[in-house]
Parts: structure tokens; C-alpha cells; sequence
């Protein structure tokens, strides 16, 4: 069975005693989750060292947004894999669209850095999904299948096993517009789909997480779909509520689905 994940991505929000707070009250609610639903925080990177304190020996995982795409060496301003690694970070968030359009990541780039991530025993959550302009022009197919295939596709089923995708569409993401769950399922099939092109039945094992406006409102719908493994929070990982709320839907889900297997 897949597992089932709810990743917070922080991006550029908080200080790092709100975001001690942050995670300690995320760590406070986390008991309501069902025990299948991992639960991720991905702080900034000054951030990491405290909020792993306050992670630690708790079924909280720990991410980084961000790493460098060398090893180590004259590279200012940069944060290489080994020290997210040595600070207790498990994940690493890798190709998000913003990192994708503000800051020039490249394909060829995405390759290198899920490649070095997964050396140190990081699981890179790796991002994919179309813009506005490609959705209206019937390409979303097309584009996450290129991400897929430019970055995946270049990894052994090993390396292949421990990557977690995230199907983020750019329209979608801080703008209130949520993909709706025919929209998200039909294209997680599709990922799920091209992926079985290259690694067969692991295809299967993968976990695709949906990002973009999810919250608590919307979460259920979601994650009932049968190719939607979770979801990837922005927003709404800023409140511990609505962080945990989206991961309580699981809990629903498996309710609904029992009583309609008693009717
Ligand atoms: P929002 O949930 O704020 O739309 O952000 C999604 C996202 O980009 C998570 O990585």
C-alpha cells in the first residue's frame, strides 16, 4: 500500500520562534492523525536546526525547501545536502514552480540535486505541474510529462523508490483556484501511468501528492481519489488547525469507506 503523506511547505514565512511555535502545535495536534498519515514540515533553513529539535523522537518528519546542486565547496550562500542531512532533515522539496521560475532551476539542475539528496538518504518531494497558459492551451499533459521524463527518468528504480512526486499546477498554487478532484485524479493517473513506462509495478508504490489551495474544505474530496496519495500544503501549513484538519480527512475517508462497505 502506498503511504500516505501530508508535507507543510513553509516557504518564506515565519520567524524562527514562530515557527518553533508553529511546530511544536503541529506536533501537539499530530495524536488526531490516523498512525498511515506521515506528517512533514518543511521550515526554512534557519529554521531547521530548532523546529528538528522540537520533531525529534516524534512521528513529525522534517524537510528542507531547498538544497544546493553541488557537494560543498566556494558556493556562498548555498546549503548542500550533507548539513540538511547532519540537522535531521529526512526530505528535501526539489523543483517547485517557484524555484522552477524565480530562480532559473533547470531540468539538468533537478537532476543533479535529487541525485546528490538521495546519496545523503534524503527523499527528494519532487514538484511538477503545468501553468495557467499551458493548461488553457490543452498541454498539461504534455509538460508534467516532460518533468517527469526529464528528471525521473534518469534515476534507477532504487533511487526511483524513495522519491515522492508532488503534482503542483501553477494556477492553482496561493490563488485560491483548486484543481477540482477530476482534474487532479486524471492527471496523477497519468504521472502514475508515465512513470510505469520506465519502472513498471513501482509505478505503483510511488506517492503522488496533490499541492495547490488544499485545505481543510477541499482535502476529502481530494484524497478519495484513488491516484492521490496526499497533498502538499502551502497556506494552510501556516496554521497548525487547518495543517492537521487536512490530515484528519484521511480519518474520514476510511470512515466513509467502511460504513459503505457495512451498507
Ligand atoms: P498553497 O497551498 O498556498 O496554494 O501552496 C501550495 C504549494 O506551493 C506547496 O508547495
Amino acid at each position: 500500500m502506498r503511504k500516505h503523506i501530508v508535507a507543510g511547505n513553509w516557504k518564506m514565512n515565519t520567524t524562527v520562534a514562530e515557527g518553533v511555535e508553529l511546530a511544536k502545535a503541529v506536533v501537539e495536534h499530530s495524536a488526531q492523525v490516523p498512525a498511515d498519515v506521515k506528517l512533514i514540515i518543511a521550515p526554512p533553513f534557519t529554521h531547521l536546526y530548532p523546529v528538528a529539535e522540537v520533531v525529534k523522537g516524534t512521528a513529525v518528519g522534517l524537510s528542507s525547501q531547498n538544497c544546493a546542486d553541488k557537494e560543498k565547496g566556494a558556493y556562498t550562500g548555498e546549503v548542500a545536502v550533507n548539513m540538511l542531512a547532519g540537522v535531521g532533515c529526512e526530505y528535501v522539496i526539489l523543483g517547485h514552480s517557484e524555484r522552477r521560475e524565480y530562480y532559473g532551476e533547470t531540468d539538468a539542475k533537478l537532476v543533479e540535486k535529487v541525485k546528490l539528496a538521495l546519496a545523503q538518504g534524503l527523499s527528494p518531494i519532487f514538484c511538477i505541474g503545468e501553468k495557467k497558459e499551458e493548461r488553457e492551451a490543452g498541454r498539461h499533459f504534455e509538460v508534467v510529462t516532460e518533468q517527469v521524463k526529464n528528471v525521473l527518468f534518469e534515476l534507477t528504480p532504487e533511487q526511483m523508490a524513495n522519491i515522492i512526486v508532488a503534482y503542483e499546477p501553477v494556477w492553482a498554487i496561493g490563488t485560491g483556484l483548486t484543481a477540482t478532484a477530476e482534474q487532479a485524479q486524471e492527471i496523477h493517473a497519468e504521472i502514475r501511468k508515465v512513470l510505469a513506462e520506465k519502472f513498471g509495478e513501482l509505478a505503483e508504490e510511488i506517492s503522488i501528492l496533490y499541492g495547490g489551495s488544499c485545505k481543510p474544505s477541499n482535502a476529502k474530496e481530494l484524497f478519495a481519489c484513488p491516484d492521490i496519495d496526499g497533498g502538499l500544503i502551502g497556506g494552510a501549513a501556516l496554521k497548525a488547525e487547518d495543517f492537521i484538519g487536512i490530515a484528519v480527512s484521511f480519518l474520514l475517508i476510511s470512515c466513509y469507506f467502511k460504513v459503505c462497505s457495512f451498507l
